[in-house]
């Protein structure tokens, strides 16, 4: 705080290559880390952008033999998918690497080492569970067994996904492997722990004292991790795939992922610097002081961050810790949780397929809408408001209207000002302070509102214009029409540098339309960037609308998936416990004839049935199934119920019976009917 650096390493957390990146990786980590990036090299600052696959942990072991092919060709397959969408987004990082690369494998195994043979670590000796037919150790995702707790036969080592408790492998009941079923035996292994108890003090001053200023998210998640009292971690695993443990006896073992990770982000910035000398060293880019480390991270990346991986750095001795640690919550998807394993979520891929050419359109939303302090929601409708209403409506609409009128009265030339009148001067006042109340917002991580007052430049625009009128004022007093375009074009121009960070395909094609070559953040609040005579080509629209059609078939899409899941989770309820025969002859079902079906007033869930139960009077039935049946479609049907169910009062009417429908494994009803055109009043049995 208040502390001046010479320059920035900013990294973005490092995705499984386990699959594809969504609109939640987006929001979350890359737009917010591009912003800045772009911000910070606009401003002309020292800064470098590091990204990169993470390839090695569980996940990718799990995908792999899901898929039948080899681990390498998971991560080989989406780290090329995700590089590509990131390239897509325009997310500019100045590296994208991996960490199965050489650099990587060495510059961390150098970094255990290290720290190993300064005696950083603790050697303990610990029983876990083995698959002896395999002759592999399990980590606590790939143990399953049944919950001591609610007794689901499925449950995970580390969590119960039917009853949601937090467990530990020993507590399963009949622990066996999730992908052999193979029953487990425990067996001793060795591992090294870093003593994370030995730091909780340096710790807790560095955070809880000397950065009060982190988001209250992350403040708040390590002060409960630090309140709750550090423990030692294991930084090894038995497994096959990650970098070896560098220890000899050590065979068979390998870094845990969690360790090697971060370390990617310095093996990463190597790279790029051995391959760009003009950046000078990689060390000056994490062991200067003043060099200022800013992670952009996931919130269930928090702890690695800010606690794991400082106290790595620190028992290294020779590098910077994070000066800031800007994290996001979770975004998520029209109500529900975005889920890589369940394919629930917006691939960016597909995005790019279904809605070519508007990455621009993703990124606004994402960044309107975006998780900062709290889990958010995207909707599709929410999309099409904000592209329409906003893009479109404010932003689009302004630019295109300056620029149109300046090709219909100059043939394209930027008119000369005049004089201006007091409505011209509050106009251009209002623009004066914006390059300092955007600073504030992005150098405080604030991208939302920043982004929000990009957006109100290009509203005080449009009402310039709308309330100037030049179209009727050129009739009468054409030499101010010249002053209006001309304010117009200067605040057009503004909206181009003050969107770059955030939108930059559009900003581009602005700065296209206004033949604008260079341009700086700061020119940002000058109204003086387009100056008399110079030329402008042709406009085209900056947005378009995005139309109902499109959205539709977004929503189709998530609604299927949500389907597919649910078939594909289907299990029929246990049958229910024995009863004796004369249980079952107490019910009297029956069929009867539909003659007549209707809504029930003020009731969104009720139909009222009149039946011919074969009795010659009327029988009224009210049956919850409203959702499902337009009354019409049931008229004349013959369904089955129960007669003899004591009667019922609901909504004002008395139900005598019960209509009997299945439930589908979705929950959506269905009316039970007989197959062949049986009379009202006979019995079913
Ligand atoms: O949560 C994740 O997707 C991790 N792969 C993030 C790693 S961030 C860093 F440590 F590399
Ligand atoms: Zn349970």
């Amino acid at each position: 705080m208040g502390k001046t650096f010479k320059r920035t390493t900013v990294t973005s957390a490092l995705p499984y290559a386990n699959g594809p990146v969504h609109i939640g990786h987006l929001a979350g980590v890359y737009v917010p880390a591009d912003i800045y990036v772009r911000y910070l090299r606009l401003k002309g600052r020292d800064v470098i952008f590091i990204g990169g696959s993470d390839e090695h942990g569980v996940p990718v072991t799990i995908r792999a033999r899901k898929e039948g092919i080899t681990v390498q060709e998971v991560v080989d397959r989406y780290h090329n998918l995700i590089k590509q969408s990131f390239e897509d987004f325009g997310i500019s990082f100045d590296v994208y690497s991996r960490t199965t690369s050489a650099t990587h494998h060495k510059l961390a195994s150098d970094f255990f080492r290290k720290l190993y043979d300064e005696g950083k670590f603790v050697e303990q000796v610990s029983e876990q569970f083995y698959d002896e037919q395999t002759g592999r150790f399990l980590t606590d995702r790939n143990i399953r067994g049944e919950c001591p707790r609610c007794h689901a036969p499925e449950a995970y080592g580390d969590q119960c996904e039917k009853c949601g408790a937090t467990l530990s492998p020993e507590e399963l009941i009949n622990p066996y492997n999730a992908e052999t079923g193979n029953p487990l035996v425990k067996k001793a292994t060795k591992h090294w722990y870093l003593p994370l108890d030995k730091d909780q003090e340096w710790l807790e001053k560095w955070i809880l004292e000397d950065h009060k200023e982190w988001r209250s998210n992350v403040y708040g998640q390590c002060k409960s991790w630090l309140d709750g009292g550090l423990r030692p971690r294991a930084v090894t695993r038995d497994l096959d795939w990650g970098i070896p443990v560098p220890v000899e006896g050590a065979e068979g073992k390998v870094l845990y992922v969690w360790f090697d990770a971060p370390i990617g982000y310095i093996s990463n910035t190597k790279e790029l610097c051995d391959a760009h000398p003009e950046l000078g060293s990689w060390e000056t880019w994490w062991k200067d002081p003043e060099t200022r480390l800013v992670h952009f991270i996931g919130k269930d990346n928090i702890v690695f961050h800010c606690i794991v991986f400082p106290a790595m750095l620190k028992a290294h001795g020779e590098y910077i810790l994070p000066d800031n640690v800007p994290s996001n919550e979770f975004l998520n998807l029209e109500g529900n949780k975005i889920s890589t394993s369940k394919n629930y979520a917006v691939w960016l891929n597909e995005y790019l397929v279904d809605m070519p050419g508007r990455q621009d359109e993703l990124r606004y939303v994402l960044t309107a809408n975006a998780p900062e302090t709290k889990d958010n929601d995207f909707t599709w409708a929410d999309y099409q408001a904000r592209c329409n209403n906003e893009l479109v409506a404010v932003y689009g609409n302004f630019v295109n209207r300056a620029l149109q009128l300046t090709q219909k009265y100059y043939e394209g030339r930027v008119p000369a000002c005049g004089e201006l009148n007091d409505y011209d001067r509050e106009t251009l006042a209002e623009f004066r302070d914006v390059k300092e109340r955007l600073e504030n917002l992005l150098e405080n991580f604030r991208f939302r509102d920043a982004q929000k007052e990009a957006m109100n430049l290009a509203r005080i625009g449009n009402k310039y214009i709308a309330d100037c009128e030049p179209w009727k004022v050129i009739k009468t007093d054409p030499e101010r029409v010249k002053t209006i375009i001309n304010i117009s074009l200067q605040l057009t121009a503004n909206l181009a540098i003050a969107f770059e960070p955030f939108l930059p395909f559009s900003s581009k094609r602005l700065r296209t339309m206004l033949a604008m070559d260079s341009f700086s953040w700061e020119d940002l609040g000058s109204t003086s960037l387009m100056q008399e005579g110079h030329q402008l080509p042709k406009p085209e629209l900056l947005f378009t609308k995005v139309e109902d059609e499109a959205i539709e078939a977004q929503v189709r899409k998530l609604e299927d998936t949500v389907k597919a899941n649910a078939e594909a989770d289907y299990k029929a309820e246990p049958v229910k416990p024995d009863i004796p025969f004369e249980d079952f002859e107490k019910l009297d079902i029956r069929v009867g004839l539909v003659k007549a079906c209707e809504k029930v007033k003020k009731s969104k869930k009720l139909l009222k049935f009149t039946l011919d139960d074969g009795s010659g009077k009327d029988r009224t039935i009210l049956s919850g199934i409203a959702q499902w049946y337009e009354p019409e479609r049931l008229i004349g049907k013959r369904v089955l119920f129960v007669a003899n169910l004591a009667p019922r009062q609901m909504m004002g009417e008395t139900s005598c019976g019960m209509i009997l429908s299945a439930v589908n494994y979705n929950g959506d009803l269905s009316v039970t009917t007989t197959l062949d055109e049986v009379k009202g009043g006979s019995q079913v049995g």
